[in-house]
C-alpha cells in the first residue's frame, strides 16, 4: 500500500524496561476504517499512545503522509491532522459542553470554520445541542462520548484514533456511533483508526481488521475476512 495515510513498521514501545508492542506494522490508507482488536492487555491503548507520542517509542517509524511523527510532540499532533479519542473519555467535567469543544478548534486560525464546525457536531449530535451548555460531569456517559468524538472532529483531523467508542454505551448508542463513522469516512474522506472491544460492531463498518495479541500484530486483513475466520475469533477474540 505505497499510498496509506498512517504507515507503521516495526513500532516498539511500552511504559519501561520491556515493551508492550513489538514490531507492529500497520498501514491504513486514506479514506478508511481499520479496525484494532484483541483482548485485553493486549496492547490496542498502548498502540493509540505510542502513535501520538504519550508512550514512548524504542524502535520502528510511524509516518503519515510521510512525515515522521515520531519527532511530533503530543501537542502538535492535531496541527498535524490527528486527533485522539482516549480510552475513559477525557472530557473535562468541569467545563460545558460548549467550552469542551471550543478547546478542540481553539488553536485553529480559522475561527469561522470553529463555529462551522461546532455547528455540525450539534447537527451530529442532537443531545448535545440541547446540553450546550450543561457541564461535563452533567451529562450521561453516552452524551459524554459524543462530546469526546466531537471534540475531536471540530478540529477537523485527517486520522481519528478512537479508543473504545462503544464502552459502556447502549447498543442503539454504539449502533450510531458506528453509523457516524461509516458516513465521515463516505463523506468526508475521514480515516479512521478505531480501537473496539465490540468486535463485530467495529468490524462490521471496518475496511480492515488488525488482531493484537500480547503486543504483536497476529493477523491482517480486510475486515470481512478477520470476521469470518472462526479460528481466529476463537483464539484471538473469544467469539
Ligand atoms: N501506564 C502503564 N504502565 C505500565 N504498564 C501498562 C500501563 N498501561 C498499560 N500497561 C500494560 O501494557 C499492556 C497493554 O495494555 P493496554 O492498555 O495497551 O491494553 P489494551 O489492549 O488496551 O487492553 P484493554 O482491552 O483492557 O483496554 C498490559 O499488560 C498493561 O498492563
Ligand atoms: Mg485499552
Amino acid at each position: 500500500m505505497p499510498d496509506a495515510l498512517l504507515s507503521v513498521r516495526g513500532l516498539t514501545a511500552g511504559y519501561g524496561a520491556a515493551p508492550v508492542l513489538q514490531e507492529v506494522d500497520l498501514e491504513v490508507a486514506p479514506g478508511s476504517i481499520a479496525a484494532v482488536v484483541g483482548a485485553n492487555g493486549a496492547g490496542k491503548t498502548t498502540l493509540l499512545r505510542a502513535l501520538c507520542g504519550v508512550v514512548g517509542a524504542t524502535a520502528g517509524e510511524v509516518r503519515m503522509d510521510g512525515t515522521d511523527l515520531r519527532g511530533v510532540r503530543t501537542q502538535d499532533m492535531v496541527r498535524h491532522g490527528i486527533a485522539h479519542v482516549p480510552e475513559g473519555r477525557g472530557v473535562i467535567t468541569e467545563l460545558t459542553v460548549e467550552e469542551n469543544l471550543r478547546l478542540g478548534h481553539s488553536w485553529r486560525r480559522d475561527k469561522a470554520d470553529g463555529r462551522k464546525a461546532t455547528a455540525e457536531v450539534f447537527e451530529l449530535f442532537e443531545p448535545l445541542a440541547r446540553r450546550r451548555k450543561s457541564a461535563g460531569h452533567q451529562l450521561s456517559g453516552g452524551e459524554r462520548q459524543m462530546l469526546a468524538v466531537g471534540r475531536a472532529l471540530v478540529a477537523r483531523p485527517r486520522l481519528l484514533l478512537l479508543d473504545e467508542p462503544s464502552l459502556g454505551l447502549a447498543p442503539k448508542v454504539t449502533a450510531q456511533i458506528m453509523a457516524l463513522l461509516r458516513r465521515l469516512r463516505d463523506d468526508t474522506g475521514l480515516t479512521v483508526l478505531l480501537v473496539e472491544q465490540n468486535v463485530r460492531s467495529a468490524l462490521s463498518i471496518a475496511d480492515t481488521g488488525v488482531v493484537l495479541s500480547l503486543g504483536r500484530v497476529v493477523a491482517a486483513t480486510d475486515a470481512a475476512t478477520l470476521a469470518a475466520d472462526e479460528d481466529l475469533r476463537h483464539t484471538y477474540l473469544g467469539f
